[in-house]
C-alpha cells in the first residue's frame, strides 16, 4: 500500500495529479515526489519520539544522501527534522534549504580539512568520528579556530544486518566505524584532547534492513559501552542509532516505522538509559516510497531469447538496479489494451548493465509512459551525467499543486566549466 501514489481505473496518480499529465507537461525521464508521502513517513517516526508525558526522547535526522533536493530538505526542516550529512556540499544544501547547522550531525570516514573547517565554523551539532587520525585532525583544526569540536564516535558493533553486502556497514571487515574492541581506548584518547568535547556515541549497521533483531543486537553492544564509559568518568549524552530501516519495494515486509522506532526506544529505556537523547538517521524509509521515476517507452525490440523494452531513463538516472541488482516495481501510468509480454526494461546507455527491470510482464506500446516505483531514495541523488545525459527533472506534487523542484539539466549546463587546450 503506497501513500501518495494510487491507481484508479488503470491510471496512476501522484496525489490528485495524473502521472501521464506530468509526463506530458514536463517530459521524461522525470522524478515525481509526493509531499503527503514524505510527511506521512516523517510522522510515523515522530509519533514514537515522545514519551507518554509529552517529553521528547528521540529526534529524526534525515540522512540526506538518500535525497538532497532543496524542496525536500525544506519540507523536512519545517517538520522539525535535523539532518545527517556526509560532505561539505550536503551542509551547503541544508543551509540553502533553510536548515540549521546546529541540527546536523556530520558522518563519513573521510572528512577533509576543508569540510571540517566549514562544519566547525557553521557550528554543526556533532561530528560522527570514525578513527583516531580523524579525531586528531578535528582537534587540531578546532584548536586553530579556538573552538571545541562536539564529537561522537561511530562504533562498528560487528553485527550482521543480513542485507546486500554493498549496503551492509556494521561488520568487522567494513571500512566503517571504530572496531568494537578499540572503542573505549579511542574515547580515552578523545577525552584527553583539549579541543574535543565528547557528546555522544553512534552506530549504523547497514541499509534496507527488514528485521528489528540486528538493531537490538547493535543497541545492546553500544549500551554496554555507554555504561563502561560512565564508569571511567566519560559521560555520553546522546545515542545515534543510525538509519537502515528497509522499505517495501514489492514483496518486502519491513516492520512498521512507528513500531520499529518504539521498540528500539522502549528497549533503551527498559535498560535504564532514560537520560539519553536518541537520534535516528533514516534515509530510505523517509523518502523511498515517496518518489517514482517516469520514463517513456522508446522502442520494443524483440530478441532471440528476450524482448527488450527500451526506455528513455537509464542507469545514470537510477543506478540501483545495475549497482545492487535492486528490484523496483514498474507499471504503465495508463493501461493500454495490448497483449502482455515479458520484457527486460533497459535504458539507452552503452553498457550491458544498463537495465531497470528484468523479466517484467507489461502490456505496453512505444510512446507509453512507465513509472518506476519506490525511486525516492538513492534515485536522483545517485544519478550522473554518464553518456553526457542531462539529469532528470524533479517534480513535487502537493495535493493538486505541481511544483518543478529541479529543472531538467541542459546541454549547456553539462559543458559548463570545460575548456579545450586554447
Ligand atoms: N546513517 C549513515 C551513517 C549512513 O551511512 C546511511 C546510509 C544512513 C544513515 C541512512 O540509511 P538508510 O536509512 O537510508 O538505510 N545507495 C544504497 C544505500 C546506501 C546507504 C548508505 N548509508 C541503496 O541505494 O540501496
Amino acid at each position: 500500500q503506497l501513500i501518495g501514489f494510487t491507481e484508479q481505473h488503470g491510471q496512476w496518480f501522484a496525489e490528485n495529479v495524473s502521472l501521464q499529465a506530468i509526463a506530458n507537461e514536463f517530459g521524461t525521464p522525470c522524478y515525481v515526489y509526493s509531499k503527503k508521502a514524505l510527511t506521512h513517513a516523517f510522522s510515523a517516526y515522530d509519533k514514537a519520539c515522545y514519551r507518554k508525558d509529552g517529553t521528547r526522547r528521540a529526534r529524526v535526522h534525515f540522512a540526506m544522501k538518500a535525497n538532497s533536493n532543496l524542496a525536500i530538505l525544506n519540507i523536512f526542516s519545517k517538520l522539525g527534522t535535523g539532518f545527517d550529512l556526509v560532505s561539505g556540499g550536503e551542509l551547503t544544501r541544508v543551509l540553502a534549504a533553510g536548515g540549521k547547522a546546529s541540527d546536523c550531525v556530520f558522518s563519513g570516514v573521510g572528512k577533509s580539512r576543508a569540510e571540517i573547517t566549514l562544519a566547525l565554523k557553521a557550528g554543526v551539532k556533532c561530528f560522527n568520528v570514525e578513527s583516531i587520525p580523524e579525531l586528531e585532525r578535528i582537534n587540531e583544526i578546532a584548536g586553530s579556530l579556538q573552538l571545541k569540536a562536539p564529537i561522537s564516535l561511530r562504533v562498528n558493533p560487528d553485527v550482521d544486518a543480513k542485507t546486500h553486502p554493498y549496503i551492509s556497514t556494521g561488520l568487522k571487515d567494513n571500512k566503517f566505524g571504530i572496531s568494537f574492541g578499540d572503542v573505549i581506548h579511542t574515547y580515552q584518547v578523545a577525552h584527553q584532547m583539549p579541543n574535543i568535547q565528547i557528546l555522544g556515541i553512534d552506530c549504523h549497521i547497514g541499509s534496507q534492513i527488514l528485521d528489528i533483531s540486528p538493531f537490538l543486537d547493535a543497541l545492546d553492544r553500544v549500551l554496554s559501552l555507554i555504561s563502561e564509559l560512565e564508569s571511567l568518568g566519560i559521560t555520553i549524552h546522546h545515542l545515534d542509532i543510525g538509519g537502515g530501516l528497509g522499505i517495501d519495494y514489492g514483496g518486502d515486509t519491513p516492520p512498521d516505522i512507528t513500531y520499529f522506532a518504539n521498540t528500539l526506544l522502549d528497549h533503551i529505556e527498559s535498560k535504564g538509559f532514560q537520560q539519553l537523547e536518541v537520534i535516528f538517521e533514516p534515509g530510505r524509509s523517509l523518502v523511498g516510497n515517496a518518489g517514482v521515476l517516469l520514463t517513456l517507452v522508446e522502442y520494443l525490440k524483440p530478441g532471440e531469447t528476450k524482448n527488450f523494452c527500451i526506455v528513455d531513463a537509464a542507469m545514470n538516472d537510477l543506478m540501483r538496479p545495475s549497482m545492487y541488482e535492486a528490484y523496483h516495481a514498474i507499471v504503465p501510468v495508463q493501461s493500454t489494451h495490448v497483449e502482455p509480454t515479458l520484457y527486460d526494461v533497459v535504458g539507452p546507455v552503452c553498457e550491458t548493465g544498463d537495465w531497470l527491470g528484468r523479466d517484467r510482464t507489461l502490456a505496453i506500446q512505444p510512446g507509453d509512459v512507465l513509472a518506476i516505483l519506490s525511486a525516492g531514495a538513492y534515485g536522483f541523488s545517485m544519478s550522473s551525467n554518464y553518456n553526457t545525459r542531462p539529469r532528470a527533472a524533479e517534480i513535487l506534487v502537493d495535493g493538486s499543486l505541481v511544483h518543478v523542484v529541479r529543472e531538467r539539466e541542459t546541454f549547456e549546463q553539462l559543458l559548463q566549466g570545460e575548456k579545450t587546450l586554447s
